[in-house]
């Protein structure tokens, strides 16, 4: 018994041991976030003034996105006062920014670095319109997941990405940022995006914070004209405009913006309803709402406060929880408070709700976990990176019109090469390319020669924008030597984006009188497009024997055209907004309502123009191919459901060409008679599928009660039973359909 003496300590310590592994569980049941209580630890040493500094987010002198009120942020980074800067990027760059916020401030609280990550961070991907022409989800998030990786490589932890606004207003620059008219498409595609930014989840060195914007309706300006006032019936924006966010936020969006304009006449950064009633409580998004470039301080030129003081409480009211660059909350949150117009809890919520997103990236752990500089010299700009582009920038052309099978080119053909946008580099990584260097970007002249064995030509014939018509004659001598002119012609750059709405969408400047001075010599003129919108070109349709749509596909873009030219891919992209005929169209979507005088061309008292066609020049989900495709008619499992019982449609597509190639078989859906009026065809459904010549495959779709659903009468959402059309085609316009009935 002598070992008495230690037998009884360590019966004692496995007692304890015993019970502490049997208590954990109780503990982690009772405590299941460990962030939460990190999160309320520091929140109990803070300062009022520390925690509006988190709630405060500055622009550096880096890059400018807007106009820049502010300078000398290191010292409010030293002084506690600003938690997060944006428009800063780099390993170097971020790291000496860190370096004072967690050695000279008294908390020593990381900052969070973020930057409007778009469509590529350096390896620059197609504008957002372009890659949802290529209705193909797993490019759309394998972009924004290399878009991520480069950017949290370069130091920064969050994107003001993706912009989920729907749009059927061409003349809004902004539509080249979004995913185009459609609701259903734009909800696929804004879940690809968060995916793809978010990654395995928010902390993983290549991953970012996504940030859905711009909530809400931002899309919708009256006149298509920048920032301007949105009106819509309640119904609309449910129906139409909310659920992209809702997808996003559902999909776990870390962060939302506000957006510029006012909705049901409330800004949107003061807007309560939205920011509160819709996006916390009913969708149930939990991060944190950062608002718009200065829309805080914008609040008081709508007209809604009197003061920015007074704007500040309005948006802190409404749940808004940190302040692009408008340093308001910095400057008047602390006298709200003494005023008794704002409450701390109110600003502690806030806070929890930015440090949580900080705990989670890892930074409390290692503040230069996203500083490291072997592996952004690994990662950004990798070979690797820029092949994705390249297959991404193929997969988002939309060819629309391929007279006499003009295209695919033979590689022997002598080419001449024409048009301001052909040996241009800078305008072809689009707006809003990030960090990405336009000289780094292989033009379409480059692409082509790298390809084509013939004699290949060029001169650029005019400038996209002005009327000096000097160079059309070498363009003219050049064309009748060739045996197929290529004329690359549309927008520059930066007359898409923020701040670059167009009244007239035609091609600017003399484009098209060049275009059809060659049209006249009789020769193949195969047009390029690279711009950011739809555009209204009846004539170039008349005139052009093949038409390219390339947007602006970013780094690779030559190199994909070059793909697409001689035929190496074929394309298969299809459009994700309709091209008008005219601005006079417009708004012009696929999705409209059928109403009591639907176009009838024997009839003059139905709705129509006197001067001009309903129809568009290119409808939604409209895109050719090398080879033909062919439907079967739809065929539903049987004809009558019971309500909720999952509807079975199958088609057989058939490549009836002599090239492979891939089809974007859509489905839409017309409820024919609702509690209140339905559109005409709504898309609820696609597949994309690859087919040899001669194959067929059947694809089959199911509709679900959701699909079905939308807001009745009394605003509750759900089906309604009765007949329903269900089409089945390559575009919206061209469909086959069948009936069945919901009892
Ligand atoms: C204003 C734009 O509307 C927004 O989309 C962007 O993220 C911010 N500026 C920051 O650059």
């Amino acid at each position: 018994m002598r070992h008495i003496k230690f037998i009884v300590p360590a019966l004692v310590l496995l007692l304890v041991l015993s019970a502490f592994v049997w208590q954990r569980p109780k503990q982690i049941q009772y405590n299941p976030d460990p962030i939460e209580k990190r999160v309320d630890s520091l929140l109990a040493l803070m300062t009022l003034e520390e925690k509006i500094g988190q709630m405060t987010l500055y622009t550096t002198d880096w890059g400018s996105t807007g106009p820049t009120i502010r300078e000398g942020y290191t010292e409010d980074i030293r002084k506690g006062r600003c938690g997060a800067l944006f428009n800063s990027h780099t390993v170097q760059f971020t790291r000496e920014l860190q370096r004072i916020a967690v050695e000279e401030t008294r908390l020593k609280i990381p900052l969070m670095f973020g930057y409007d990550v778009i469509h590529g961070y350096k390896t620059i991907f197609p504008i957002p319109l372009g890659e949802a022409a290529s209705w193909d989800m797993e490019a759309i998030e394998k972009s924004a997941r290399i878009a991520a990786a480069e950017a949290a490589a370069a130091g920064l932890h969050w994107t003001f990405a993706p912009m989920v606004d729907v749009s059927r207003d061409p003349r809004w620059g902004r539509v080249m940022e979004g995913a185009g008219e459609d609701t259903w498409l734009g909800c696929r595609i804004a879940e690809a995006r968060v995916r793809g930014f978010q990654g395995k989840g928010i902390g993983n060195t290549d991953a970012v914070l996504a940030c859905v914007k711009h909530f809400a309706a931002y899309g919708a300006p009256i006149g298509g004209r920048e920032y301007n006032t949105v009106d819509m019936s309640e119904r609309y924006f449910r129906e139409y405009y909310l659920p992209p966010y809702a997808a996003a936020v559902k999909a776990g969006a870390a962060t939302v913006m506000t957006s510029f304009n006012d909705y049901d006449g409330v800004p949107a950064s003061g807007n309560r309803y939205l920011l509160t009633d819709i996006l916390r409580k009913e969708l149930g998004f939990r991060g944190f709402v950062v608002t718009d470039y200065t829309s805080m301080n914008e609040m008081v030129t709508h007209g809604v406060v009197v003061n920015e003081k007074e704007a500040g409480e309005l948006s802190l009211h409404a749940g808004v929880d940190m302040d692009m660059q408008g340093a308001i909350y910095q400057r008047f949150l602390g006298q709200s408070v003494k005023d008794g117009k704002a409450s701390v809890a109110e600003i502690d919520e806030s806070v929890r709700r930015i440090l949580r997103l900080k705990f989670a990236l890892g930074l409390f752990e290692n503040p230069y976990k996203f500083c490291d500089e072997a592996r952004e010299k690994r990662v950004v700009f990798s070979a690797e990176n820029r092949d994705a582009a390249r297959d991404v920038a193929r997969k988002s052309v939309v060819l629309l019109k391929n007279d006499k099978n003009a295209l695919p080119l033979a590689k022997s053909a002598n080419i001449a090469v024409i048009g301001p946008l052909a040996d241009n580099k800078a305008d072809l990584i689009g707006n809003w390319s990030g960090a990405g260097d336009g000289n780094a970007c292989v033009s379409l002249l480059e692409g082509i020669k790298k390809v084509c064995l013939g004699e290949v030509t060029f001169t650029e014939g005019c400038e996209v924008e002005g009327t000096t018509r000097g160079g059309f004659l070498r363009a003219i001598e050049n064309a009748k030597k060739a045996d197929v002119i290529v004329v690359a012609i549309g927008e520059k750059a930066m007359m898409s984006g923020e701040a670059a709405a167009r009244a007239e969408i035609g091609l600017p400047g003399v484009q098209e009188e060049m275009v059809k001075g060659l049209a006249a010599l009789g020769k193949p003129v195969v047009v390029v497009l690279m711009n950011g919108r739809p555009l209204a070109i009846p004539d170039l349709d008349k005139r052009a024997t093949a038409i390219v749509e390339a947007w602006w596909l970013g780094t690779e873009t030559g190199n994909a055209l070059a793909d697409i030219l001689f035929g190496d891919y074929n394309p298969s992209g299809k459009l994700p907004m309709t091209f008008p005929q005219s601005v006079g169209q417009v708004p012009i979507f696929y999705n409209e309502k059928n109403t009591g005088r639907p176009f009838d061309p024997n009839s003059k008292w139905t709705g129509k123009y006197i001067d001009m066609p309903n129809a568009p020049l290119y409808p939604f989900g409209y895109g050719l191919s090398y080879t033909t495709f062919e439907y079967s008619d739809p065929k539903p499992n049987k004809t009558a459901f019971k309500k909720g019982e999952p509807i079975r449609i199958s088609v057989t597509v058939r490549n009836s060409g002599k090239r492979a190639g891939e089809e974007v078989a859509q489905l839409y859906v017309r409820d024919l008679v609702g509690s209140v009026t339905r559109p005409v065809r709504e898309l609820k459904g696609f597949r994309k599928i690859m087919l040899n010549p001669g194959e067929a495959k059947t694809v089959e779709f199911i509709l679900n009660d959701e699909d079905l659903s939308f807001y009745r009468r009394d605003m509750s959402f759900g089906s309604e039973p009765g007949d329903f059309e269900i089409m089945v085609g390559g575009n919206s316009m061209d469909t086959k359909k069948v009936r069945v009935t919901v009892l």
